[in-house]
C-alpha cells in the first residue's frame, strides 16, 4: 500500500466539510486511517466505521454525500450492508472498497447498486477523482429535486429550471405579472426560452384554463398573417370560400403568443396596435366590430429598440407591447444554469427512450461549461438528447458529445477566442488544452509530463486541480 502515505496537499485545506460528507466503513484501522486523512485533506468531513452495522447506524442519523464501503467486512458482508443502503437511502451513492483480485465481486457491486469501486491498494489521485465524482452527482441530483420543489411551490414551473441569479429574478417577475392583464415583451436570443416563459406566465395566470396561442408572425406573408389573426368574411378575398374566425377570437379571455413580431409589417403593426387599444378588430372583408379579452405576449430576438431607431418597427406599437419586458440572458451568460438544464434533459430524454443513464460524468460536463452556446438552450437540449439516444450504458461520456463542442477540428486559438470571454477564461482555457496534450502525450505520466514542461511535479499538479483536468489513465510503474 505504499502509495496511501504520499498525500497530495490542496488548496481546500482547512475546510473540511466543504466538499462532502464521507463515510468509510472498513474493518481494517490502517486504510480507515489513510483514507480519512486523504479525504481531510481535500476537503471532505470524513466519518468512520469499524462494522457494517455501525455503519448503518450513522447513516440513519447523519446526512452523507457518499460512503466508502469495504466488500469483505467481519459479520454482515459488504454486499448485505450495500443492499441495506440502497433499501433506504436509494439516492446516496456508496463505492465499493475491494480487494486486488475479486473483480468478479466488484462487478456484483455495481450490479447491486454501487456507483463505483476501488481496488486495493488503490491509487489516491484516482480514488480522489472518484469521490469527487460520485459527490458530484448526488450533489446535482439533490439540488434538482430540491430546486424543483421550490419552484413547483411557489409558482407551478414543471418544466423550466435554473437556479442563476438572473433566471431567478425572471422567475419572480413571470411570478409577479402572470396575474396582471399587462402585455409582456419577451426578449432573447433563440433558444433561451421565450415561449416556455410566455406559456408559464398563462398557465399561472387566471386564464390558465382558457386557450393559449402561438403564432409565428414572422414566418407569414402579411396577407396570410392578418386573415389568421383577424379572419375574414366569406368573399374577403378570392380564396375565402367560406368565413374563418381569427386567432384573436379563439384567444378571447386566454393569450394570444406574437412570437419573432420584428419582422411582421407595418400594416399590420398597425392593426394590432388597434386592438390592442381598442380590444376591438373586424374579419378581413367585415363590417362589423368584435370585442376580445386577449393577453398578449410578445416576443423577439432582435433589438426592437433599434427596428424602431430604422423606422421598421413602430414606436407606439412599441411601447403598448413593452409595458413589462423580460430579458432572457443567453446561456453562455448563465454558466451555472447549465449542469442542471443537463440533468433535467438527461432524465427527460432518458424516460421518453427507455434508457439506463442516468449522469454525465464530469469530464464530459467540462466542455459543456466552457462552450459558448449560440444555440442556446435549445442547442443544450439538442447535445443531451443526442447523447442519450446514443447512450448504452449508465453515464454520459465524452465520446457521446458532438465534435464542435469538443473543439476539435476547431481548437480554440487565441486569434478566436469566444467574445464574451474574460482573458482569464480565455488563457485557462488554452492552458487547459496544453496540458491535457501534453499528459496525453505523456500516457498521463504526470512525472514525465512535468518533466517535458520543465516545471516541477508539484506545479503540474497544482494546475491539474486548478484547471480541473481529468487525470485518464495513469501508467503505472
Ligand atoms: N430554463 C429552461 N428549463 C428547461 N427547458 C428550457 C429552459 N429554457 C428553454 N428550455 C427548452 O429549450 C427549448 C427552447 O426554448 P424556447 O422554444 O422557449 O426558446 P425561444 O427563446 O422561444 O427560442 P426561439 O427564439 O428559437 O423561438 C425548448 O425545448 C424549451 O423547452
Ligand atoms: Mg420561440
Amino acid at each position: 500500500m505504499s502509495d496511501v502515505a504520499v498525500i497530495p496537499r490542496t488548496a481546500s485545506n482547512g475546510n473540511p466539510g466543504l466538499a462532502g460528507a464521507v463515510l468509510i466503513i472498513d474493518d481494517e484501522a490502517e486504510i480507515r486511517e489513510s483514507l480519512q486523512t486523504l479525504l481531510e485533506l481535500e476537503g471532505f468531513a470524513v466519518e468512520t466505521a469499524a462494522t457494517g452495522e455501525a455503519g448503518l447506524q450513522r447513516i440513519g442519523e447523519h446526512p452523507f454525500d457518499l460512503i466508502l464501503l469495504d466488500l469483505t467486512l467481519p459479520g454482515r458482508n459488504g454486499m448485505e450492508i450495500l443492499a441495506e443502503i440502497r433499501a433506504h437511502e436509494t439516492g446516496l451513492p456508496v463505492i465499493m472498497i475491494t480487494a486486488f483480485g475479486t473483480v468478479e465481486n466488484a462487478v456484483r457491486a455495481m450490479q447491486g447498486g454501487a456507483v463505483n469501486f476501488v481496488q486495493k491498494p488503490w491509487d489516491n489521485e484516482k480514488l480522489l477523482a472518484d469521490v469527487r465524482a460520485a459527490v458530484g452527482w448526488r450533489r446535482a441530483e439533490e439540488e434538482n429535486v430540491q430546486l424543483k420543489r421550490a419552484l413547483k411551490q411557489r409558482y407551478n414551473f414543471e418544466n423550466i429550471v435554473g437556479k442563476s441569479e438572473p433566471m431567478l429574478k425572471i422567475f419572480d417577475l413571470v411570478a409577479q405579472v402572470a396575474n396582471s392583464r399587462s402585455t409582456v415583451l419577451l426578449q432573447g436570443e433563440s433558444g433561451t426560452g421565450k415561449e416556455i416563459i410566455a406559456k408559464a406566465l398563462h398557465l399561472n395566470s387566471p386564464r390558465h384554463d382558457r386557450p393559449f396561442v402561438p403564432v409565428n408572425t414572422g414566418s407569414m406573408p402579411t396577407d396570410l398573417l392578418e386573415s389568421t389573426l383577424f379572419g375574414h368574411v366569406k368573399g374577403a378575398f378570392t380564396s375565402a370560400i367560406a368565413s374563418k374566425k381569427g386567432l384573436f377570437e379563439i384567444a378571447d379571455r386566454g393569450t394570444l403568443f406574437l412570437d419573432e413580431i420584428a419582422t411582421m409589417s407595418l400594416e399590420t403593426q398597425a392593426k394590432i396596435l388597434r386592438v390592442l387599444q381598442d380590444r376591438r378588430f373586424m374579419h378581413l372583408g367585415g363590417v362589423q366590430e368584435i370585442q376580445v379579452d386577449v393577453r398578449i405576449i410578445a416576443a423577439t430576438n432582435i433589438d426592437l429598440r433599434q427596428l424602431v431607431r430604422e423606422g421598421r418597427f413602430r414606436e407606439d406599437l412599441f411601447y403598448r407591447l413593452n409595458v413589462i419586458t423580460i430579458e432572457l440572458p443567453p446561456l453562455r451568460q448563465r454558466r451555472e444554469d447549465i449542469p442542471l438544464l443537463v440533468q433535467f434533459f438527461l432524465k427527460k430524454y432518458a424516460e421518453e427512450n427507455d434508457r439506463p443513464v442516468r449522469r454525465i460524468t464530469p469530464e464530459a460536463l467540462r466542455p459543456l461549461m466552457s462552450y459558448s452556446w449560440p444555440g442556446n438552450v435549445r442547442e443544450l437540449e439538442n447535445v443531451i438528447e443526442r447523447a442519450v439516444v446514443l447512450s448504452s450504458g449508465s453515464d454520459i461520456t465524452i465520446d457521446l458529445l458532438p465534435d464542435n463542442l469538443l473543439g476539435r477540428g476547431s481548437a480554440l486559438t487565441l486569434h478566436d477566442p469566444p467574445t464574451d470571454a474574460s482573458l482569464f477564461e480565455i488563457v485557462e482555457d488554452v492552458e487547459r488544452r496544453i496540458i491535457s496534450d501534453m499528459l496525453e502525450k505523456c500516457n498521463w505520466n504526470q512525472t514525465e509530463a512535468a518533466e517535458r514542461f520543465k516545471v516541477p511535479l508539484s506545479t503540474l499538479n497544482q494546475k491539474i486541480r486548478r484547471l480541473n483536468i481529468e487525470i485518464k489513465k495513469k501508467s503505472r510503474g
